[in-house]
């Protein structure tokens, strides 16, 4: 063997001084970021992530549901110059992918909110801040993310409502997320059992938990107390200790369409309206104004045993015709699952837990990886599908896919 030879061995053993890139690196999908983060994460704050509602059958059956489909690929065409840029109003992103609001986000890591922003501003997709995320409209300005999005819940107190999207507007927020399907919470059982509150509270279990998470714990207790960043009031919660099921008391139950004609009213920009809406519904949003559905079962922490989302975009796409804007989330965890959601009439994908899971692993840059990975992914998916553009792989449609059943091949 050559010396040469013998240093460029030696060289690619070279430990690599910053482990936390070394471990990000070697997670090649997202379910390897979910293991980074279950390992860095006390149990109680991973369930709350990465748990569902009640049974959760819907969360088992969102993933199943985008597994469901199959390729069925263009032979011999270019695809040496692939694209993977899409338009959503108005903004030219890199991929058609967002990033969906999540509350609490701090609680994952001190950087929380402002990490999650500003990867997704180096990836150029957008990202929705929730209204009881825990960075206020106007740290998230200071982001340099010129596509963010404001995610409302709508509150019992409408005067602070609607003070909330003025400063969004304010802010620079340009699109508002209307999350119509949490009339109460979820019941989340992981949650429950594990007594979360919220911030995690320095019960005996967490005292236990120190020893076993020493750099989480040492974090957050060296950072900012957590807070919600946009809902000044927390009296309606009704109690002095704020869980993830309670919380959703500050929202209300009561909302019905003429109040939401009153929330289109109050915003300028475009606006989504967010959950498991049916077609018939997605009908008469559009027709007092709403520029477009983002379809969602949160991921199933809503209603159990709703329809796997991927299940719904083409009678949704077949209801509102060509224009109105489709955003689909809720199982989406690989490239090929942002593909399928495309061809099934999506205009684009969203995700929850994979960025969330990216953010525990590794704060910004754990988001910037899981973003690289879905990226690569879709972008890959394309190539081998012949498709060059997203323009052509939702012109291509459902010519490209086929459904297999659980026990084979179906029609369709
Ligand atoms: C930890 C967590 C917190 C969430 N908080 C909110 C929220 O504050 N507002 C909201 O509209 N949706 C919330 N969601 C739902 C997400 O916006 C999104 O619909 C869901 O995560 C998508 O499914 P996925 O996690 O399978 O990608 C939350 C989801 C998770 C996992």
């Amino acid at each position: 063997m050559r010396p040469s030879e013998i240093r460029q061995l030696l060289q690619l053993r070279r430990p690599t001084l910053d482990r936390e890139a070394y471990r990000l690196e070697a997670c090649l999908n997202i379910d390897d970021l979910r293991r980074l983060a279950r390992r860095r994460l006390p149990r109680a704050v991973f369930d709350y992530v990465d748990g569902g509602a009640d049974e959760e059958v819907s969360l088992r059956e969102n993933r199943a549901g985008f597994q469901s489909w199959r390729f069925v690929p263009r032979s011999l065409r270019d695809v040496s110059a692939v694209s993977t840029e899409a338009e959503l109003f108005g903004h030219r992103i890199a991929l058609p992918l967002a990033l969906c609001p999540t509350g609490y986000t701090r609680m994952m890591h001190p950087d929380g909110e402002l990490a999650v922003a500003r990867a997704a501003a180096s990836h150029r997709v957008p990202y929705a801040l929730s209204t009881v995320g825990t960075s206020s409209v106007e740290e998230l300005a200071t982001s340099g993310h010129d596509d963010l999005w404001f995610q409302l819940y709508v509150l019992r107190d409408r005067g602070q409502c609607r003070a909330l999207l003025e400063r969004a507007a304010a802010s620079g927020f340009r699109v508002l997320d209307v999350a119509i399907d949490t009339a109460v919470s979820g019941r989340r059982e992981r949650d429950v059992r594990n007594g979360l509150t919220i911030p995690p509270t320095l019960s005996l279990r967490a005292l236990a938990d120190i020893a076993v998470h020493v750099s989480y714990w040492s974090s957050m207790l060296g950072a900012p107390a957590l807070r919600f960043a946009s809902v000044d009031d927390l009296s309606g919660v009704g109690s002095d200790t704020v869980t993830a099921a309670n919380m959703a008391n500050l929202f209300d139950p009561s909302l019905d369409w003429d109040d939401l004609a009153e929330v289109r009213g109050w915003w300028h920009g475009p606006m989504l309206l967010k959950g498991p809406v049916s077609p018939e519904d997605a009908r008469r949003a559009v027709s007092i104004g709403i520029d477009g559905i983002h379809l969602s079962n949160h991921g199933g922490r809503q209603l159990d045993r709703s329809l796997p989302t991927a299940d719904m975009i083409a009678p949704l796409r077949q209801a509102l015709g060509a224009d109105a804007v489709i955003v689909v989330d809720s199982g989406i965890r690989h490239g090929a699952d942002i593909a399928t959601a495309l061809a099934l009439g999506a205009d684009a994908a969203a995700i929850g837990r994979p960025y969330l899971y990216g953010l525990a692993a590794g704060g910004e840059r754990g988001v910037s990886r899981a973003l690289t990975v879905l990226s690569e992914q879709f972008r890959r998916t394309m190539q081998l599908m012949g498709v060059a553009s997203v323009a052509e792989l939702r012109q291509g449609g459902s010519a490209l896919l086929r459904r297999r059943g659980p026990d084979g091949p179906a029609a369709g």
